[in-house]
């Protein structure tokens, strides 16, 4: 079977270091994967250019780290236990679970949280018009009607030999924000803020995925990165347009091209939500325009409900209206693994140089995993080799740099072309002499001699940090 184009991004990623689909010697675990060294450096990269814009470089929102395990009320409370779900059905033939929602989008459908009613009604007005929707797995037409299936992956607490009951179940947060809403007395007893401010966290979240392949774009165990914000009501529509232009903005910061994103409006919304924004990305491996991340407003749902299930007060002193009111709340809600695929696909070109093809990231210096690399000319000089090794030690004191000796000089520019590193640096026998190095630029492929001692100064004019 010929490759597909996702199929090239996927072992590219395995390949590279990026991505390895998880207990791969066990035959693997359906939407589950691992990072490897480069896909590490990179999320932490984007994670932290977020954590900088959201929180370091504002005064009117504090972090958070709460726990993945929570008291299981949280979530009869938000109402995740009873209308968390999709519509799944199961091929017959080849026992695949399938999204009843996604095979209607291949006929123009849009079924998005409508009931299960509505969900069977358009299968079966397709039926009637002698249009079959089939398993894209194995093509049969031999398919259950769809039903409600929860997304919330359960687990118990307790004694390992408990049986699971109603009473020991505990669930896997399905959305990091649920720790925000229960920490928000302490965050405003102990940071005092004045309303509005916001609360941001990055953590792990489950979801009981009923999968087609989609690589890391929608995974079973993902991180979010959200902010919640809270607010007086009457703040919420100039608030709301105001963080929807600076999520914009952040994207266009990291490089971004505006042609590639866009905005989606709900019309059907999330239980919780009563405004709801997409930025999608026009993905070349996935085909199409996808949803990156979700601007919500979210009214006063969540703080009324865990008022309401815990008998907790969560009104706050507002000093301006001299009272105490319930914040409404919007938020921003973002996944970091599909953060890692829009940037890896967005910095991703295959380019002809020499007759040969040689595969470039073009990140942003910013979001490179490795900022430069070190290379001896040839390996089996050691006085080039330690050379080299003295240089790398000194430069990693500042940035993340990789030593490489392997193969000819050629094949380590495309190793690291591959990975998006901005700059290589190769020791010659001039540098010996000299004290001066061969600095590559990757996108220009331009190089220019440096001395030695000029080097970090030239690094960080450069990158840009
Ligand atoms: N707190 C709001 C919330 O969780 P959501 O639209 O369900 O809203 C927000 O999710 C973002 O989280 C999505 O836009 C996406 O980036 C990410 N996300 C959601 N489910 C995911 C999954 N199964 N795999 C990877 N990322 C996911």
């Amino acid at each position: 079977m010929a490759k597909s184009k996702l199929d090239e991004l996927v072992s590219f990623c395995k390949q590279a270091g990026f991505v390895f689909p998880s207990s791969e010697i066990y035959g693997g675990m359906s939407a589950i994967y691992d990072y490897g060294h480069h896909g590490i450096l990179l999320k932490n990269n984007i994670r932290d250019c977020w954590w900088r814009s959201m929180v370091q470089e504002r005064d009117d929102v504090f972090g958070l780290d709460s726990a993945i395990f929570m008291h299981p009320t949280t979530w009869k409370a938000s109402g995740h236990v009873d209308s968390f779900d999709d519509p799944q059905m199961e091929c017959k033939k080849c026992h695949t679970r399938l999204r009843a929602d996604h095979l209607l989008e291949d006929f123009g459908i849009n079924a998005d949280k409508e009931s299960i009613e509505v969900v069977n009604k358009y299968i079966d007005d397709l039926r009637a018009q002698g249009k079959q929707i089939k398993c894209p797995n194995c093509g049969s037409t031999d398919l259950t009607p769809a039903k409600r299936f929860s997304l919330m992956v359960k687990s118990n607490i307790g004694s390992p030999t408990d049986e699971l009951t109603e009473e020991s179940v505990v669930y896997l947060r399905p959305e990091t924000c649920g720790g925000i809403y229960l920490e928000y007395k302490n965050v405003v007893d102990s940071m005092h803020p004045q309303l509005p401010f916001g609360i941001a966290q990055v953590g792990k979240a489950f979801r009981n995925e009923i999968i087609a392949r989609q690589f890391i774009f929608r995974t079973r165990e993902f991180e979010q990165m959200e902010m919640q914000y809270f607010l007086r009501p009457e703040e919420m529509a100039e608030r709301y347009e105001y963080w929807r232009q600076t999520r914009w903005a952040w994207y266009l910061d990291l490089g971004m091209d505006e042609s590639k994103i866009r905005w989606f409006k709900h019309i059907k919304l999330a239980h919780y939500a009563s405004q709801a924004y997409d930025i999608e990305y026009n993905s070349k491996f996935l085909g199409g325009f996808k949803e990156i991340e979700g601007i919500h407003t979210r009214g006063d749902w969540d703080l009324s409900q865990h008022s309401k299930f815990s008998g907790a007060d969560l009104t706050m002193w507002d000093e301006k209206t001299q009272s105490k009111i319930l914040p409404n709340i919007m938020e921003t809600s973002v996944g970091l693994g599909r953060l890692v695929l829009m940037f890896l696909d967005h910095a991703y070109n295959v380019e002809n140089v020499d007759d040969k093809t040689r595969t470039v990231l073009k990140f942003d210096p910013r979001l490179a995993p490795v900022k430069a690399a070190v290379f001896p000319l040839l390996r089996n000089k050691s006085e080039l080799v330690d050379k080299a090794h003295a240089l790398a030690h000194q430069l990693r004191q500042i940035y993340q740099i990789e030593f490489d000796d392997h193969g000819n000089i050629g094949k380590r520019y495309r190793r690291q072309d591959e990975i998006g590193t901005p700059l290589t640096i190769t020791v010659d026998f001039d540098t010996l002499e000299k004290d001066e190095v061969t600095v590559r630029e990757r996108d220009t492929m331009a190089q220019e001699r440096v001395a030695i001692s000029k080097l970090p100064e030239y690094l960080r004019a450069k990158l840009g940090f």
